[in-house]
């Protein structure tokens, strides 16, 4: 009985996701569809366990993710997967997406009107999987899921927030909100090497149950 409710949870979970990357998949109505189509690009929804404890969100993908559908795999994402082997963990283990789910042309930043047609699409794969904890990577996802989530800190740079373990203040929340650097800024700061290294053993406490 238990397990047929649990194999009901995750065929929920599969029709759901299967629903939304249909709908982004036809998403027209993005200033990125055009970029995506004419250049034979794939949208980059996510990948990972539907039952994940712990939810990565990054800003946006690359060429590599655009060539391929999948998210973090060019050189910032080899660092993301030792960074996760460093705990004990792998992509299995884990859901990772962006918030952004097409490649912005030439890699810029993601504009506001971008995040906002994509945001809904993220605010419900939290729904599905229901992660203990959301790690945010970089500046851009720490400010949208920190205003997402209501959280004081909202203002706060990265600098300052990163390892941090935030709880939002809906007595509701099943989550909190680590910020973690953005994986491709050690390739331009080393020395913050040593700080995301520190701040992913504090993911170990989310990695049972
Ligand atoms: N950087 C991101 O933020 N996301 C990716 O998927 C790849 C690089």
């Amino acid at each position: 009985m238990h397990q047929e409710s649990h194999s009901n949870t995750i065929n929920k979970k599969q029709s759901q996701m299967q629903k939304l990357t249909e709908e982004i998949i036809g998403l027209e109505s993005s200033p990125l569809y055009p970029y995506r189509t004419q250049n034979g690009y794939l949208p980059v929804i996510g990948e990972g366990s539907l039952n994940a404890k712990i939810m990565f969100i990054g800003e946006a993908p690359g060429l590599s993710e655009a060539q391929s559908g999948r998210p973090f795999v060019g050189r910032a994402g080899k660092f993301l997967d030792e960074l996760l082997n460093s705990i004990d963990l792998n992509r299995e283990k884990v859901y990772i997406t962006n918030i952004v789910k097409d490649r912005p042309p030439d890699n810029r930043d993601p504009r506001a009107d971008e995040i906002n047609v994509y945001a809904p699409f993220l605010e419900r794969q939290l729904t599905i999987i229901q992660p203990h904890i959301i790690a945010t990577l970089g500046r851009f996802a720490m400010n949208y899921t920190l205003k997402l989530f209501k959280l004081p800190q909202h203002s706060q740079p990265i600098g300052f927030l990163h390892g941090k373990i935030l709880i939002p203040p809906d007595p509701n929340a099943h989550y909190c909100v680590l910020p973690l650097y953005h994986p491709a800024a050690v390739f331009y700061n080393r020395g913050l090497e040593k700080a995301i290294h520190e701040d992913f053993e504090l993911l170990k406490d989310f990695t049972q149950t």
